[in-house]
């Protein structure tokens, strides 16, 4: 029969691990286990417990590993001119947006934000409390540093785009389901098509997984000019993730510099 864990012990094992995946890290390796430990294991009786049992099959605290579903063809490019009615088309067909179970809690979707013909686009994982609040994404704490990272590039925000991988507040600030980002991730595959910026910056894990289709550790994919949708992307921290370690900063801001390097941006104040 399978061990018990308690329940503490098991909460304390999901926040770890929700961490480890904040970071970028999701994939965990077992070591051997010495065999005389396992029977010391098996000798011992199982923690007894009141709770009724979990079916760990209804339970999915970290998204399972499948393969994403593949993103919709390019769309071609329009004018700029065309782009803030195209950007509009889309929020239409969005509406009042009950598709996945984002939508109980709402109190306003956060579609996006910012130039509809920028050169330069960030994107981040899903609003939080502020950005429900306001229906702008990027508004909060993260919101200001991200305003400071976007002044340093020598940039303004209303110049940049900003949108992010689902467009209503998961609950508590937690990463989206699965379902819940291949549900919204096509209407942002549209705004970047219709945005056709030069560079996308992705903030955190989520962002660059939804955007590459793929799983793996953020760590892999900084430092590099990626292609998506026609288009260079580069991966970045979360500010939120710098807001918790500023010494990632340091890092992060290279990853800007590479940013401003494929668009041809010197850093204010250096000729
Ligand atoms: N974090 C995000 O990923 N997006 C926002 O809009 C705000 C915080």
């Amino acid at each position: 029969m399978a061990r018990q864990i308690d329940p503490a012990t098991r909460d304390a094992l999901l926040a770890r691990v929700r961490f480890y995946r904040d970071l970028g890290l999701t994939e965990f390796y077992r070591r051997p286990v010495d065999p005389a430990l396992l029977a010391q294991l098996a000798a011992e009786p199982a923690v007894a417990s009141d709770e009724p049992q979990r079916d760990s099959s209804q339970e999915n605290p970290i998204p399972p590993r499948k393969p994403m579903q593949a993103p919709p063809a390019i769309a071609s490019a329009l004018p700029p001119a065309e782009r803030a009615s195209a950007l509009q088309i889309i929020r239409d067909e969005i509406g009042d947006c009950t598709r996945c179970p984002l939508h109980v809690g709402r109190n306003k979707l956060v579609f996006g934000d910012g130039d509809p013909a920028a050169r330069l686009m960030f994107v981040g994982e899903g609003p939080g409390a502020d950005e429900d609040a306001q229906g702008l994404p990027f508004v909060g704490r993260a919101g200001q540093l991200l305003n400071n990272m976007i002044n340093a590039m020598g940039l303004k925000r209303e110049e940049v785009y900003i949108a992010n991988v689902v467009k209503c507040r998961p609950p508590g600030n937690r990463t989206p389901e699965p379902e819940e980002g291949a549900t919204c991730s096509p209407f942002l595959f549209r705004q970047i098509d219709v945005v056709r910026p030069e560079v996308l910056v992705a903030l955190g894990a989520t962002a660059a997984t939804y955007m590459l289709g793929t799983r793996q550790p953020l760590a892999g994919l900084r430092g590099r000019v990626h292609a998506v949708r026609g288009t260079k992307l580069i991966v970045t921290y979360h500010p939120a993730y710098l807001l918790r370690d500023p010494r990632q900063k340091k890092e992060a801001w290279a990853d800007l510099q590479i940013a401003m390097r494929e668009l041809g941006l010197k850093p204010p104040g250096r000729g």
